[in-house]
């Protein structure tokens, strides 16, 4: 008698399905068993055990984000950022389930004037950028067969993202002032969602890769590339340093992340992260 495997869907399990990347992983793959956080609290081993069976792919967007609050709340962030993924690596490890865990740019000291490469060495400089990297750490040492995959400055265009924020305050001011000293690779949740699927199909991939839309831009940029979308002045935007903001973490000046890894892995390149802006835009 031949057993044939189940869709590849059937088998995927997405955590912290209420965020960002998680809610439209589902989107993309509604067969998908997603779980949101009042389902399933990745720090809590007996509940982890209770939901992932062997041949499972658990893709892990489960997380604590709020990189400010990170920095007096810093049990909260390790909990969430560092012993969850520790309790999901052990048990995709014990039951032969594989897990992809993401990351961030916030891992690197973001002092560098070139992307950073998988191979580059990390000095995260926030709690929120320590406590990712001990879930990195524990993932990579605990499943051998997992992925960890760093991605940077996710927005959706709703839900009060950076975008989103653009997009308001566009209809309520004049000019809007922006950060022009920090670098990075603003991505699409939609195009990292798809890229992640791709990589799910993919159990022979590298173990850390690096998954943004391509190219860099400062907040400052992207933001006025919200503006020139959707047809507003651009020079409404204007230019200003970090100091202008300040806030408890602070903020790598670049961090924008090479995709090497990636492509070399025969996955499929990230388009420009401004084609995803104008795509996410139209998709609203
Ligand atoms: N957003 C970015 O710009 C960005 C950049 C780089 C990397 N990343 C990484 O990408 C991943 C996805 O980020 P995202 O933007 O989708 O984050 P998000 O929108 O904040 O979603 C994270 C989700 O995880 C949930 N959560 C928190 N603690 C949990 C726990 N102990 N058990 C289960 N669920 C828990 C949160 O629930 P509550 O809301 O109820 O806390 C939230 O629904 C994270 O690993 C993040 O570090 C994000």
């Amino acid at each position: 008698m031949t057993v044939s495997n189940p869709p590849l869907t059937a088998r995927l399990v997405v955590t912290g399905a209420g965020g960002q990347v998680g809610g439209e992983l589902l989107r993309l793959a509604p067969d998908a068993r997603g779980y949101g956080r009042a389902d399933l609290d990745i720090t809590d081993p007996a509940a982890v055990r209770a939901i992932i069976e062997p041949g499972d792919v658990v893709l892990n967007c489960a997380a604590y984000t709020a990189v400010d609050r990170a920095e007096s709340e810093p049990d909260a962030a390790f909990a969430a950022n560092g012993t969850g993924p520790a309790v999901l690596a052990a048990e995709c490890a014990r039951v032969g389930a594989r897990l992809i865990h993401l990351s961030t740019d916030y891992v690197f000291p973001g002092t560098h004037d070139r992307p950073y490469d998988t191979a580059d060495a990390t000095g995260p400089t926030t709690v929120y950028g320590r406590s990712k990297l001990a879930g990195e750490l524990a993932v990579l040492e605990q499943a051998t067969d997992a992925q960890v995959v760093r991605t940077a400055w996710v927005y959706r265009g709703h839900d009060g993202d950076f975008v989103a924020t653009m997009l308001r305050l566009e209809r309520e001011r004049d000019t809007v002032d922006v950060v022009d000293d920090q670098l990075g690779s603003p991505t699409y949740a939609v195009d990292l969602a798809a890229g992640l699927l791709e990589l799910a199909n993919r159990p022979a991939a590298p173990r850390l890769l690096h998954a943004t839309n391509t190219g860099r831009a400062t907040w400052f940029e992207l933001a006025r590339a919200v503006f020139e979308e959707i047809g507003a002045d651009p020079d409404r935007v204007r230019p200003c340093d970090s100091t202008a903001f300040p806030r408890p973490a602070r903020r790598p000046a670049y961090s924008v992340l090479s995709d090497r890894s990636w492509v070399a892995a025969g996955l499929t390149p990230f388009r420009p992260w401004r084609a995803a802006l104008r795509a996410a835009l139209a998709d609203r």
